[in-house]
């Protein structure tokens, strides 16, 4: 791995633990106005400290995000689709290189649709993003996405989906959780983080879950909705940080959540 691209990653994923706190943020490039993510700049004020990363489009990053902020962006450079349609699997690369060089992204992010109508064209779209960021030392995350089917998330899918992203030159690969995810990360030979997905019914059900990813061998998480949906964001993050970093049990780390948010309401 080239120096650069060595040195990109390693603002991302922190050196002395190996893991990361990536705070998801892009949702609105296809979703639009998120509950919670109305203005992305307030949301995330409060959650700096516990992200390692912030993952982004462009038009957040130059219209919300002061330029100022020492944090590491990963970019999402895929997009082209909205949730009014059924079939979100025909993204396109929206923004170039140039561009992202120029925002000093530290990686870049893009969407595949394995078995979905977009799959050939999203996974060529991969290698060609490859293709150009090696050109310049830029990480690729590819993020295995399964659109509106949910139900697509077990092990022998997302194993399949990772390890094709991996296959075509991602350096990290952002996928869900699933039962044998050991199998999925066993298989994938680069790092894996897993994303949040739909907010779960209580904090303990994400503290196990980003657990669980943690103890089959995920390097970490790049979470959203289960993190600024939350009542009490800051808390949220500042114990699944506890979790990635220093493996607090989900017990522990709700213990953490408890205590935080006691303090976040005085
Ligand atoms: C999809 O909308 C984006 O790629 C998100 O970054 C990803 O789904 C992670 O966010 P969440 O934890 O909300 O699923």
């Amino acid at each position: 791995m080239d120096w650069g691209l060595k040195n990109r990653l390693s603002r991302i994923i922190r050196p002395k633990t190996g893991h990361t706190v990536m705070l998801a943020i892009d949702h609105g490039y296809f979703l639009g106005p998120m509950t919670k993510l109305e203005k992305p700049g307030e949301t995330v004020k409060p959650l700096l400290d516990d992200a390692d990363a912030l993952m982004l489009t462009r038009g957040v990053l130059r219209n919300c995000i002061p330029a100022e902020l020492d944090k590491p962006m990963v970019l999402r450079v895929s997009g082209g689709t909205s949730v009014l349609k059924d079939d979100l699997s025909q993204e396109g690369l929206t923004t170039s290189m140039d561009d992202a060089v120029r925002l000093n992204a530290s990686a870049v992010a893009m969407s595949i649709f394995v078995g979905a109508p977009g799959e050939r064209e999203s996974i060529l779209n991969l290698a060609e993003l490859v293709n150009e960021a090696e050109e310049v030392g830029m990480p690729v995350l590819a993020v295995t996405a399964v659109g509106k089917e949910l139900a697509k998330r077990d092990a022998r899918y997302l194993g399949l989906a990772c390890r094709i992203a991996a296959e075509h030159g991602a350096h990290f690969v952002k996928t869900y959780y699933c039962g044998g995810f050991e199998q999925v990360v066993d298989k994938c030979p680069v790092p894996c983080v897993i994303a949040g997905g739909p907010k779960l019914e209580t904090e303990m059900d994400a503290f196990r879950m980003a657990y669980d990813a943690i103890q089959a061998g995920a390097i970490g998480v790049d979470m959203g909705r289960n993190i600024w949906q939350s009542e009490f964001p800051a808390a949220k993050i500042k114990a699944v940080n506890a979790i990635v970093h220093k493996g607090l049990t989900a017990k522990e780390a709700n213990q953490l959540y408890e205590e935080a948010k006691s303090k976040a309401k005085k």
